[in-house]
C-alpha cells in the first residue's frame, strides 16, 4: 500500500510509543514508524506484552501494528523515508558537570540531531516532543544547518501534556495540542502540516499555534503550575494537622471557586513522576541563567515543599510508633508514583523506604504493577541492608505480622481490601498511615487500627 505521508518517531518510550500508536490509529493513510537504539525495547513493542502499561494502549497497538504502525531499530532508513520526524528521546536531569541536578542532559537529543544530518537526503520537518529547555530548538537548528545546506529543516515544538495512566485518553481527547514554530512562511507551513495530522481527531479550536519559544516554555510552566498546586495543598495539610481544620474540606471549599478549580488539590505524600521535579528544576536553572534569582527561588520552593512533605510523612511514622521503628515490620502499600502505572520514577515511595531502612525497620513492599521497578530502585539500599527489605505481590501477606501499614499509592484495589482480615494478622497496636487519604478512616479505627491520614484528624486508641 502507498501511504500519503511517512512519519518517524525517534525514541520508543512513554511519550513516543503511545503518541505514535494514536496517530497511526487516527491517520490510517499515514505510515508511522517508531525507532529506538534499544533492541530489547523494540522487541517488546513488537511482542504480546508491550513495554508500558497504559489502559487502552494494548488494544490500539494490536490494531495498528503491522498495518501502518511499525517498531524497529532501523534509524537511518527511517530518517531517509520520513517527511516528519518526531524526536522523543529522554532528557533526564544532568547528573554531572555544570547544572548537575537541575539542567537537562541533552546528550541523547544532540546525538539524534547528528544522526538526522548524517542520514537525511531530503527536506524534513523535525518535531521536538521531548521536554527541552527553552531555546533548544535553536540549538537543534544550528546543528542541523551545519550539515548539508541543500537540505532544509524546519524545527517545530509540540510539547506533550499526557499524564501516565491516562495517556491514551489524554491523546484521544486532549485539552489542547500546542504547536510552536518560527513565525516565518516556512515555519507556518510546517506547523500547518502538523496541525493537519492532529486535525484528524482533535477539534480545530483545541489546536493552538504559537511561537517556538512560547511552546517550549509552556510545557515547563504547565508542569510547574500543576506541581505548585500540589505543594500548596500539601503545605496546608501540615497546618491542618496542627489545627482542627480538615484538608479535604479545604480542598473542596477552595476548589469550588471556579477561578481555582477542583483538580490537583489532593494532598499526598508528595508528587513524583518523571516530569514535575525535572521540569521545575529546569525552569529554576533557566531563571538563574538570566540572573532572575527571585524567580528561581520562587519555583524552587515548590520542590522544597515536596521534599518536606515526604520527610514529614516518615517522621510522623517514627514519632507515632513510640519514636522507634527499629526491628518493626512496616508494610508499604503501593510503590508506583501514582495509581494505574508501574512507573516509579521519582516516586516518594523510594524516599520513604530508604528512610525507614535507615531507621532499621523491616520494610515489605507491595504493589500490583511496580515491584520490578521497585527492586531496581532499591538495589543500592538492599546492598547496604539486604535483610531489611522484601517484596510481596499480595497485600494481605505483606501486612502479616506487620506493626504498621503505610499506604503510598492510591490503587483502587487498596480501597477494596478486607481490613478486618489485615488487622487480625498484624501485630498490636496496629498502625495505618494513609498517605493518600483514600481509606475509610473511621471504619479502620472501629476495626482497631490507629489511623493517621494526611491533613485530617487522626483516630487513635491511645489516651
Ligand atoms: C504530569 C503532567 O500531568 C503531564 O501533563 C505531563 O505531561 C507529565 O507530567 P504524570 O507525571 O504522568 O503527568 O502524572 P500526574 O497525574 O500529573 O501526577 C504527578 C504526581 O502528582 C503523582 O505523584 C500524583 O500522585 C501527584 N498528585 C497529583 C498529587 O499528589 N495530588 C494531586 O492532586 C494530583
Amino acid at each position: 500500500m502507498k501511504f500519503e505521508k511517512n512519519i518517524l518517531c525517534i525514541g520508543a518510550g512513554y511519550v513516543g510509543g503511545p503518541t505514535m500508536a494514536v496517530i497511526a490509529l487516527k491517520c490510517p493513510t499515514y505510515r508511522v514508524e517508531v525507532v529506538d537504539i534499544d533492541q530489547d525495547r523494540i522487541d517488546r513493542w513488537n511482542s504480546d506484552k508491550i513495554p508500558i502499561f497504559e489502559p487502552g494502549l494494548d488494544k490500539i497497538v494490536k490494531e495498528t501494528r503491522g498495518r501502518n504502525l511499525f517498531f524497529s531499530t532501523r534509524i537511518e532508513k527511517g530518517i531517509k523515508a520520513a517527511d516528519i520526524i518526531f524526536v522523543s528521546v529522554n532528557t533526564p536531569t544532568k547528573t554531572f558537570g555544570e547544572g548537575a541536578g537541575m539542567a537537562s542532559d541533552l546528550q541523547h537529543w544532540e546525538k539524534t540531531a547528528h544522526k538526522i544530518i548524517e542520514s537525511a537526503d531530503s527536506d524534513k520537518i523535525i518535531v521536538e516532543k521531548s521536554t527541552l529547555p527553552v531555546r533548544t530548538a535553536e540549538a537543534m537548528e544550528r546543528i542541523l544547518k551545519a550539515g548539508n545546506r541543500d537540505i532544509k529543516y524546519e524545527v517545530l515544538s509540540n510539547p506533550e501534556f499526557l499524564a501516565e495512566g491516562t495517556a491514551v485518553k489524554d491523546l484521544l481527547e486532549p485539552d489542547r495540542v500546542l504547536i510552536g514554530s518560527h513565525q516565518t512562511e516556512e515555519g507556518k507551513k510546517a506547523a500547518a502540516a502538523l496541525v493537519k495530522i492532529y486535525a484528524h481527531w482533535v477539534p480545530k479550536e483545541n489546536i493552538i499555534t504559537a511561537n517556538l519559544w512560547s511552546a517550549e516554555l509552556s510545557k515547563l510552566v504547565a508542569n510547574a503550575f500543576l506541581a505548585q498546586r500540589i505543594s500548596s495543598i500539601n503545605a496546608i495539610s501540615a497546618l491542618c494537622e496542627k489545627t482542627d481544620a480538615d484538608v479535604a474540606e479545604i480542598s473542596f471549599a477552595v476548589g469550588r471557586d471556579s477561578r481555582i478549580g477542583e483538580k490537583f488539590l489532593r494532598p499526598s505524600i508528595g508528587f513524583g513522576g518523571s516530569c514535575f521535579k525535572k521540569d521545575i528544576l529546569n525552569l529554576v536553572y533557566i531563571a538563574r541563567g538570566y540572573s532572575l534569582n527571585e524567580v528561581a527561588d520562587y519555583w524552587e520552593m515548590v520542590v522544597k515543599m515536596n521534599e518536606y512533605q515526604k520527610s514529614r510523612f516518615v517522621q510522623r511514622i517514627v514519632r507515632e510508633m513510640f519514636n522507634t521503628v527499629a526491628g518493626k515490620k512496616i508494610a508499604l502499600f503501593g510503590f508506583a508514583f501514582k495509581a494505574n502505572t508501574g512507573d516509579t520514577r521519582e516516586s516518594p515511595a523510594i524516599f520513604v523506604t530508604q528512610k525507614l531502612v535507615e531507621e532499621r525497620a523491616f520494610v515489605t513492599v507491595t504493589d500490583p504493577e511496580a515491584l520490578d521497578n521497585a527492586r531496581k530502585d532499591l538495589e543500592s539500599t538492599m546492598q547496604m541492608a539486604p535483610d531489611l527489605i522484601c517484596f510481596e505481590p499480595d497485600p494481605y501477606k505483606a501486612a502479616e505480622d506487620a506493626h504498621a501499614v503505610a499506604l503510598l499509592t492510591e490503587w483502587e484495589e487498596y480501597r477494596q481490601l478486607d481490613f478486618e482480615k489485615i488487622y487480625k494478622s498484624m501485630k498490636k497496636p496496629a498502625f495505618i498511615f494513609d498517605g493518600r487519604n483514600i481509606l475509610d478512616h473511621k471504619k479502620l479505627y472501629e476495626t482497631g487500627f490507629n489511623v493517621y491520614p494526611i491533613g485530617k484528624m487522626q483516630y487513635t486508641h491511645f489516651d
